[in-house]
């Protein structure tokens, strides 16, 4: 896959080229008059230019059969003065015709070391560019097995073995599992499951040792019939270490064995990748399950808190879980969504989360509050503010419990906020946490029927409640029946 450089044209091209050539210098040195022998001289001279071209495209042979036909054209000139034989001019043909394979040699040798430089040039440039195509994968994190076969993709290719396989190490079950293979003609046929220290992959990630098998047919019975055949004679089994840990085990079979150092250093680059992006893989997903963990312990959290809430407002009849059902509806239908309305579930969760701060004689009290136990009362949401705001995950959740209680017309508490000024989530809240409490009994009365309720409702819009809101939740009302 060497690049085209601009030297570079078409092989039939330079052929005709340096055929063209040749023919014009044998018609320059045979019909030009005898007398200008410089220039019939001068045109057998510039059979040196088709010489070097052949030479640099063709190898040795290109540029020597072309010396040798230059020497044919040169030649007649030696033949035309034969009885001039010991002439200067004569002797200086001679010379060249002993020049062009001369020429012809040399640069054949000079192009060819060229092109062998080139080639590993260009191959290095290749690894290189697949290393940090690697990387890339390795970095953005993504799914392991397209890593891993972009991995072996790229050793299979550039260091040109017959196949390749990667097996991952389980720690818990210390068992080596192939998890991806290429070049195998169908599946990996072999055995897909090793104990440590069973087998070749098995001792490889035992040992934490390469193992180089010349011949491996006849040392290793198991290898399978599938390769079998294709004239894989070597066997590599590398062990994939990262951060203090065994993480696999590489394998590679080969056709020729192999004794370049340089082949050696890159296996043992893409062996050391492997193991990075499997223990980086390895440490995402862990990540991943001790946050997942993390946030079910705390959504577990709130719900026991509210239950507990519940449990000493008397409260057995699912109010919350009813609330937060109904009120994320209502959300939703006024155009909240994906995170909002995580945080707005969480916020309608922990509404009255602030009553923890309210004394039984006054939360409990069968009749009405006086003036005193107002203040009192009032200063749940702020309380809820309190609890809550130390809490990263929960901050978000906070306007539902901070303003669920202020009023559209700016009467309620604890800020006094009016319209708008409002955040629309404890708009959209305080309707159905009203809602619900009207068709609830109370220590201090009994429950409202639901036409009461809903008449409240709408005689309350741009008062209590936000009237947009309340025209979605009629909506919401009289469309479930
Ligand atoms: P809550 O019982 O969950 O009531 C939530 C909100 O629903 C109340 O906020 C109020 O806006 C509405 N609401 C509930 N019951 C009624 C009602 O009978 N009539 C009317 N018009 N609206 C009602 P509010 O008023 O800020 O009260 C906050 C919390 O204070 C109440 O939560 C309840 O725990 C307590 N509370 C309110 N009034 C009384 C009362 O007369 N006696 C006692 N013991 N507690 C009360
Ligand atoms: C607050 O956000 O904590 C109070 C400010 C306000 O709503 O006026
Ligand atoms: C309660 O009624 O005590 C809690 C629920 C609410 O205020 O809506
Ligand atoms: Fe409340
Ligand atoms: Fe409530």
């Amino acid at each position: 896959m060497v690049k085209k450089s601009f030297i570079e044209f078409s092989k039939p091209l330079v052929v005709i080229g340096i055929l063209v050539w040749l023919g014009f210098a044998a018609l320059g040195v045979m019909f030009m008059p005898e007398e200008t022998g410089e220039i019939r001289e001068m045109f057998a001279f510039s059979q040196i230019i088709p010489i070097l071209v052949a030479a640099f495209y063709f190898g040795q042979a290109g540029g020597l059969l072309t010396a040798f036909l230059a020497s044919m054209v040169s030649g007649s000139l030696v033949i035309a003065n034969i009885e001039d034989i010991d002439s200067i001019f004569v002797q200086r043909v001679m010379f060249q015709i002993i020049s062009f394979n001369s020429v012809a040699l040399l640069t054949s040798f000079l192009s060819d070391q060229a092109k062998v430089h080139r080639k590993r040039l260009s191959q290095q440039v290749e690894r290189l560019g697949a290393l940090r195509a690697i990387d890339k994968a390795i970095i953005s994190g993504g799914e392991l097995n397209a890593t891993l076969y972009i991995l072996l993709e790229s050793l299979t290719r550039l260091l040109d073995v017959e196949a390749s396989a990667i097996f991952l190490f389980d720690p818990k079950t210390d068992q080596l599992k192939l998890s991806a293979s290429l070049g195998f003609y169908g599946e990996y046929p072999n055995q897909t499951m090793f104990r440590l220290g069973e087998g070749m992959v098995g001792k490889a990630a035992h040992e934490l040792q390469t193992i180089y098998l010349h011949d491996f047919e006849q040392v290793d019975r198991r290898i399978s019939p599938a390769i079998k055949g294709t004239g894989v004679i070597d066997y590599f089994a590398v062990p994939l270490y990262a951060n203090d840990s065994l993480r696999g085990v590489l394998e590679v079979f080969d056709r020729s064995p192999r004794f370049d150092s340089e082949w050696k250093s890159y296996l043992e680059t893409l062996a050391g990748q492997a193991a990075i992006a499997i223990a980086q893989s390895t440490l995402l997903g862990n990540l991943k399950e001790a946050n997942e963990e993390l946030s079910e312990a705390y959504e577990e959290t709130l719900k026991g808190w509210s239950r507990a809430l519940n449990l000493r407002d008397k409260e057995t009849d699912n109010h919350t879980q009813r609330v937060v059902e109904l009120s994320v509806q209502l959300a939703e239908r006024m155009g909240l969504r994906g995170e909002q309305l995580v945080h707005f579930e969480r916020g309608a969760i922990l509404h009255d989360i602030g009553k923890m701060g309210i004394p039984n004689e006054i939360l409990l009290k069968p009749g009405k509050l006086s003036e005193e136990e107002w203040v009192v009362m009032r200063k749940h949401p702020l309380y809820a503010q309190m609890l809550i705001s130390p809490i990263r995950y929960l901050e978000p959740a906070l306007v539902i419990p901070l303003y669920h209680h202020e009023r559209w017309d700016g009467g309620g508490y604890p800020f006094g906020l009016h319209g708008t000024e409002i955040p629309l989530e404890a708009r959209v809240f305080a309707i159905i946490d009203v809602w619900d409490a009207l068709r609830s009994d109370r220590p201090y009365r009994k429950a409202l029927a639901e036409d009461e309720a809903l008449r409240y409702i709408e005689e309350h819009s741009g008062k209590q409640f936000d009237p947009e809101v309340v025209r979605a939740f009629v909506e919401m009302i009289k469309e479930s029946g």
